[in-house]
């Protein structure tokens, strides 16, 4: 029996209710499987407890996440009584950090019985690899002068190290599923750190002849986004860029509620840490109302990352299988509970184990 070690952080708001729906599917794939033990670790770090210590998570906290083979979390925020910037640098932003987790990579795609903004949507199945660790949200400025004089530098950081670490983990990607990847850029306009990101990409793909690659202002490639979703598999791009593509990546696919992310130490020298794109939704916490799917399908990443693509494969067919047969949350035109949709998954799944 392999077991494996998962620190759950639900968080607060919705991140409890969707985390125990993802508990109950990870438990039910180990049973399927029977060759594999989750061993799931509750941390009730927060917001409340914030209120309780005077921060959202112990000192030590971040070594005893460590100890653990991936961290799965829930939604962090509560606006209400704490604001937001201590919530998020508190624990989100320091667990990014202090995990060295470089890159955050982000699905999309158009889910069965799920309806998409787009008009007519095609089968679109793509996913943005976005550096995730220097860039455009870099620390290196300032702002001096005051009044009519005052000015204000931003400095954008590219290293090679953090752009080839992107680019190579985008392309061995590839090669598990559609073998394309394009590269965002706008070197078009920003003279220095652009070329440089293309020149990189050049170089990369050199090792990587098997894979199809092309290179679009990220412009350009924003709204194909919304015109020709379906003509992408894996995307590349720097911290802002990937930003803004993911979040239209979300939109598009109909719900923020069903959006997944990982953010991954790819040299593995930390735990990766799995999370909804989602808040923690503090206008629906408590009504059973929030939709799990973004939950479940991020442990399916999760799954994936530790070598159980068969377990995460079987969670996201079953899933559709739901919203296929009309059981969904009311953020996707249904009318069920995050309860009923859970139960619903669970024993789809049961059926197929
Ligand atoms: N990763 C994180 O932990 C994270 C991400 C974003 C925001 N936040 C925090 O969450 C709090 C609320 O932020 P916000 O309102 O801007 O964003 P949000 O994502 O929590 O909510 C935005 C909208 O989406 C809906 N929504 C979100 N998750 C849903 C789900 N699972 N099912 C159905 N509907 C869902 C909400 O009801 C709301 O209308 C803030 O404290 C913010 O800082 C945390």
């Amino acid at each position: 029996m392999n077991k494996i070690e998962i620190a759950c952080l639900p968080g607060d708001g919705v991140g409890i209710e969707v985390m125990a729906s993802a508990k109950q599917v990870l438990q039910k794939a180990a049973d399927m499987h029977g060759g594999v033990q989750f061993s799931m670790t509750d941390f009730p770090w927060g917001s409340d407890h914030y209120i309780e210590t005077g921060a959202m998570m112990p000192e030590d906290g971040i070594e005893r996440l460590k100890e653990f083979d991936a961290v799965f979390l829930g939604a962090v925020g509560n606006p209400a009584v704490v604001p937001d910037h201590i919530s998020l640098w508190g624990m989100l932003i320091k667990i990014r950090r202090e995990l060295e987790l470089s890159l955050n990579v982000r699905p999309a795609r158009l889910i069965k019985g799920i309806q998409s903004p787009l008009r007519s949507p095609k089968d679109f199945d793509l996913i943005v690899v976005r550096e995730n660790s220097e860039g455009e949200y870099s620390e290196a400025g300032g702002v001096i002068h005051n009044g009519q004089n005052e000015i204000a530098v931003q400095n954008g950081i590219f290293t090679r190290k953090a752009t080839e670490r992107a680019m190579r983990y985008a392309f061995e990607l590839a090669r598990t599923r559609g073998k394309k990847v394009t590269s965002a850029t706008k070197s078009n306009g920003i003279v220095h750190s652009m070329p440089f990101w293309d020149r990189v990409f050049q170089e990369t793909a050199k090792d990587y002849p098997d894979i199809e690659t092309s290179s679009a202002h990220i412009d350009a490639l924003s709204a194909f986004f919304v015109t020709k979703p379906e003509s992408f598999d894996v995307i590349v791009a720097s911290n802002l860029f990937g930003d803004i593509l993911t979040d239209i990546g979300s939109a598009v696919m109909g719900s923020i509620g069903i959006a997944p992310s990982a953010n991954l130490n790819v040299e593995g020298t930390y735990p990766s840490m799995f999370e909804p794109v989602h808040g923690s939704a503090p206008d629906i916490a408590g009504q059973g109302k929030a939709n799990p799917i973004g939950q479940i399908w991020t442990a399916k990443m999760m799954l994936d990352h530790l070598g159980y693509t068969d377990l995460g494969q079987a969670i996201l067919d079953a899933t559709e299988e739901v919203t296929e047969s009309g059981i969904k949350t009311a953020d996707i035109q249904g009318t069920s509970s995050t309860e009923e949709v859970t139960q619903a998954i669970l024993s789809t799944l049961q059926k197929k184990g």
